[in-house]
Order: C-alpha cells, then sequence, then structure tokens
C-alpha cells in the first residue's frame, strides 16, 4: 500500500467550466483517485478554485457584483456540479483562503531569503482611459509569437507561450477596448528561476517515464530562449494576496498583490491545511514534507497542456528554491484540447456543453464514460453528438446495461431473485474465469500507468466478453434441456456483475453503486484473484432485477442537442 497525493489543476472561478476543461484535469484525476482507493491505497485527492487574478475580476465585474461576493458565489456552484459529476475530491478549497495567503506570503519570504527574488522598477502598460495599469487579461493583442490576434497579456491560448503585456502587437485595454496606452514605471518582484535553470534541467530529465506531452513542453520551455527568463510574480490589482516578505512588510509593495499563477500551485498544499482546518483529516505535513514523512507519498498532478509550463518549471521553482523540504511532484499527467464539433468549446460565446447544461439532459455517467473513454491523451480528440451517442447506446446500453438486465430476467423468470445453486463448470467457464483474469490484469496495468483510453478498451473487453459468454451459451436454451447446467451459466454470469460494478466504479460510480445495490451488496473488494471474486455471489444469495441502467439516446435528442448547444448560452 502506498499513499497517493493526487491534485487536479484547480478551475479558474469565473464561470462553469466546459467538457473539454474537465477531461482534462478533474475528470482524469477523479478516475484515477478512485481506483487507487478501490485497489486499497491511502489517497488524498485535492481541488480548488483558483480565485485570483484579472479573471476572477473581470467576470465580476461582468456579473456586477464585488469580488469577494462573487467567488464565494461561484465556489459555491463549482462544488456542487463537481460534486453531481462525481468528483471525489477529499476536499475542495479556495485558493483565496487565509491559509494560501500566509503559505503563499511564506514562500516568498524564503525565496528572497534565498537570494532568488529580485525588486525591479520596470514599465508596464497603463490604460489612460482607464486609469490603471492592464496586467494579463486587462490587455489584448497579437501574438508575437504565432501570430494569434486575441493573445491575453499573460499566455496566448493559441501557443501557448507565456508572455509579457508589453510584448504584445497592437495592444487594447479589455475593460474598455481603448488604445490609449502608454508605458509608466512600476516596481515589481521578479523571481529569478533563470537561476534554477540547470536544476530543473535535470529533475526534468530524470523523469523518463512521463508522458511526452509534459517532458516535451517542458524541454521546449528550458531550451526556448526566454522559456525561463526570471518573471514578475507581482501585479497592479487590488484583489489577490497581498505582498508580504513572510509576516512582515514589504516596504515599496504597498497596495500590490501576488500574481495568480504564485499563489494558484501553492493552494495545493495550502488546500491539504483548509482539509485539516476543516476537520476532514489530521495531519497535512505527512503529505507534503519530506521531514515529516511524505518521501514516502507518491504525488500526481492532472493538467490542460497549457498548464504545464507553470507546473514543470514555475512552481518546482518556487519549492525547490526555497530551500525547505516540501514534496516536489512525482508523475504530471497532462492532457491535449478536446474540441467541440468542428471548432473550439468557447467559454465567450457559450459554444459546446458546460458543466451545468450537461448534466442538465443526462446523468455525469454518460458523459464520464464518453470523456474518459476518449480523452485526448496522444492528440486533440473532438466531441461530436454522433459519436457520443454511439459510444453511449453501444458501450453502455447494449453492451453493459444490456448484460445485467438480461442476466437478471432470465434468472428471476426460471430461478427466482436468486443465486441458482445447482449445476458445476464446464469448459467454456472455466475459459471465461481464465479469460477474465488476464484481461482484468491488463486493465489494472493501463490503469496503474494512467492509460486512460486504454483502460476505457481494456474494460469494454471485459464487459463484451461477459455478453459473448451468454450469448454462446445461451442459457435459455440449455434450460429446456439441461436445467442445471443453465443454473451454473446462470450463476458464473451474475457474478459478473459485482466484477463488472468493482472495475467500472472509477469510471461511472453511479452505474456501479446501482449494480451492487441490486445484487444487495454494500460494498465489492477489488478482484485481486478474479477466480474467487467471481464467487462473491453465494448460491441463493437474493437480489433485484435493477431499472435501466442506461437509455439510449435517440436520434432526435441527438439532433436537438446537437442545435441547442452550437450557439450562444443562454
Ligand atoms: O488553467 C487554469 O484553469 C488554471 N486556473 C489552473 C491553475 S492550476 C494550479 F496552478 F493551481
Ligand atoms: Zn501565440
Amino acid at each position: 500500500m502506498t499513499r497517493h497525493l493526487i491534485t487536479s489543476a484547480i478551475p479558474y472561478i469565473n464561470g462553469v467550466k466546459h467538457l473539454g476543461n474537465l477531461v482534462g484535469s478533474q475528470l482524469p484525476a477523479d478516475l484515477y483517485a478512485r481506483y487507487l482507493r478501490g485497489r486499497g491505497h491511502e489517497v488524498l485527492f485535492l481541488c480548488a478554485t483558483d480565485e485570483h487574478g484579472t479573471p476572477a475580476e473581470l467576470a465580476a465585474a461582468k456579473a456586477g457584483k464585488p469580488v469577494e461576493e462573487y467567488c464565494a458565489e461561484m465556489h459555491e456552484v463549482q462544488a456542487d456540479i463537481a460534486q453531481r459529476f462525481g468528483m471525489s475530491f477529499d476536499h475542495f478549497g479556495r485558493s483565496s483562503s487565509l491559509q494560501n495567503q500566509k503559505l503563499t506570503q511564506h514562500f516568498a519570504g524564503v525565496l528572497a531569503d534565498q537570494g532568488l527574488i529580485e525588486e525591479v522598477t520596470e514599465q508596464q502598460v497603463y490604460s489612460n482611459t482607464d486609469g490603471r495599469f492592464l496586467p494579463d487579461r486587462y490587455i489584448e493583442g497579437t501574438c508575437p509569437n504565432c501570430g494569434f490576434d486575441s493573445a491575453r497579456g499573460d499566455q496566448c491560448d493559441n501557443c501557448t507561450k507565456q508572455l509579457d503585456p508589453a510584448d504584445l502587437i497592437n495592444p487594447r485595454s479589455t475593460i474598455s477596448g481603448s488604445t490609449d496606452l502608454e508605458k509608466r514605471d512600476t516596481k515589481h518582484l521578479f523571481l529569478r528561476q533563470s537561476q534554477m535553470k540547470d536544476r530543473l534541467d535535470a529533475w526534468i530529465n530524470s523523469k523518463t517515464n512521463w508522458p511526452i506531452l509534459t517532458t516535451s513542453i517542458a524541454k521546449k520551455w528550458l531550451h526556448d530562449g526566454d522559456g525561463l527568463r526570471d518573471r514578475g510574480i507581482t501585479r497592479d490589482l487590488n484583489w489577490g494576496v497581498p505582498v508580504k516578505r513572510g509576516d512582515a512588510d514589504w516596504p515599496g509593495m504597498e497596495g500590490k498583490v501576488f500574481y495568480v499563477w504564485f499563489d494558484a500551485p501553492i493552494e495545493y498544499i495550502a488546500c491539504s491545511q483548509e482539509w485539516v482546518d476543516a476537520g476532514k483529516g489530521t495531519d497535512w505535513q505527512r503529505w507534503w514534507r519530506t521531514d515529516a514523512g511524505a518521501q514516502d507519498v507518491r504525488y500526481t498532478q492532472f493538467m490542460g497542456k497549457d498548464n504545464v509550463p507553470f507546473h514543470t518549471l514555475s512552481f518546482p521553482a518556487t519549492i525547490m528554491g526555497s530551500a525547505e523540504p516540501w514534496k516536489l511532484v512525482d508523475y504530471i499527467k497532462s492532457f491535449n484540447y478536446l474540441t467541440y464539433d468542428g471548432g473550439q468549446f468557447s467559454t465567450s460565446r457559450g459554444r459546446g456543453v458546460f458543466m451545468d447544461q450537461a448534466l442538465d439532459i443526462l446523468p455525469a455517467d454518460y458523459w464520464r464514460w464518453w470523456l474518459l473513454s476518449h480523452a485526448p491523451e496522444t492528440s486533440d480528440a473532438e466531441f461530436t453528438w454522433e459519436n457520443f451517442q454511439s459510444s453511449v447506446n453501444k458501450d453502455l446500453a447494449d453492451v453493459l446495461g444490456n448484460f445485467v438486465s438480461r442476466i437478471t430476467k432470465f434468472c428471476r423468470s426460471k430461478f427466482g431473485e436468486a443465486v441458482p445453486t445447482e449445476g458445476t463448470y464446464g469448459d467454456a467457464e472455466i475459459a471465461l474465469i481464465d479469460d477474465l483474469s488476464t484481461r482484468v490484469t491488463a486493465y489494472e496495468k493501463q490503469m496503474d500507468a494512467i492509460e486512460v483510453r486504454k483502460s476505457a478498451q481494456e474494460l469494454r473487453a471485459i464487459w463484451a466478453a461477459g455478453n459473448e459468454y451468454l450469448q454462446a451459451q445461451a442459457p435459455w436454451t440449455t434450460f429446456k434441456t439441461d436445467p442445471d447446467k443453465a443454473a451454473a451459466q446462470v450463476r458464473l454470469a451474475l457474478n459478473l456483475i459485482p466484477l463488472y460494478a468493482r472495475l467500472a466504479e472509477p469510471f461511472i460510480p453511479e452505474a456501479s453503486a446501482k449494480m451492487l445495490s441490486a445484487m444487495k451488496l454494500s460494498d465489492m473488494p477489488w478482484p485481486d484473484d478474479v477466480p474467487s471474486a467471481l464467487q462473491h455471489l453465494a448460491p441463493g444469495h437474493t437480489f433485484e432485477v435493477p431499472e435501466v441502467l442506461f437509455a439510449k439516446i435517440t436520434d432526435e435528442d441527438r439532433d436537438t442537442w446537437q442545435e441547442r448547444f452550437a450557439g450562444k448560452r443562454d
């Protein structure tokens, strides 16, 4: 048994996330957390809302609310949706927590003590029309790297390059649209991450088993000219963590806050303190401090590819630079983008399906299954309604749902609602048990490696093996000539239900719970030994025929939804 710390990239507070956001971080992290718990490991799974920075301020202004109030409300909204999507976080924190404020100020203090923070007077873009500096998302323009015309001041969404507002070509204020901009002097703190280039390089190079997507982005950043140049970690904004050096004031930095990307990853640690302070845990240090037991923890992070530079370079630079015994990440699982029906998901244009809308039309498991079985691991993936309909109808309704319904109904009609006692297993049964033992091992191997799509394929093959067995052995035909043999066939097939429920739980937790409840089981251990797991339902064990597990998506539904989500979100 290992202790596993798992974090999902923390979603920005500014509104409900779309399915592309979900599949790149929270959902695969939840899959892995559920799997590891299922295998008996101790897991701490954390996520939070990312509440600082210009995205929060802009969204609050749009909603006409004070930013604190907006964040408090949106945190509740996101927490509720995450819970309805089955996210099994041990804690869902807030980057605006007091714990994160203190810890962020602490890190700034120790980095300064290590000589890794420099005070720099630099020129920043000031808007005469708006009467303020325009950091990060308060400014947009053309990306100097790829020519994308809506690059933001902090990062280009098209090529993922981290930018400085002063780099943008044809810049404009996103508050007023004004181009009456000038550069003015302002003092900021810079993290001297260039000093840590060799350590970061050696660290990334030691991660030979990391996904290529993760290491290729990290290496590109490390070796691409200014990838690791020193970066400003403070901003001229009101909303954020006030700049302090530990507990002390920082002369000359009054009224400034830390940059959102400085405090956001620190929230991974602060979130574990929030978890303790909420009375859900007792010891956060054993997860995070290598002088308090965290050297035995395996730490895995999940994120979309645009987040990789911050997690492979900036946050490790904070951790390493502190010279304190904090736990560094062991494995970074990153994802490409999910596109929507021939284009991009777009939060601003409301294009695509958002988490709340998804749950309004279908239960979470339908979405979880499609998203995970089509996770954008090796390349971008596209959501289409045809593909969604076909996956749900085939994999969930025809293969899994139909199997459960068919065998429970047949048993009820011939033997009653209890596992039949008669008959013994023959060659076909032994062959199925053998086949499933091999397949379960293959499934575990893929899940251990966080190969999400391949895991889904193995799981589908496990379901299909049961269907094929039932189809070939046809207990309804056997029953006419040899009822005892049919009884043995039914006994084995019924025993597949708890096995399937246990294996599928990380993907489709609600359906899994329904399957166990129909079989009148409160729990099912992980099938470390498949032959004995297939005897879990003893002869005579009673059950109920469950409700339909998965309804098919009709062509009419599909067309209506396609139309509804093509345009503007209401
Ligand atoms: O891209 C995003 O949604 C960011 N809010 C992710 C932050 S992850 C971390 F650093 F905390
Ligand atoms: Zn670009």
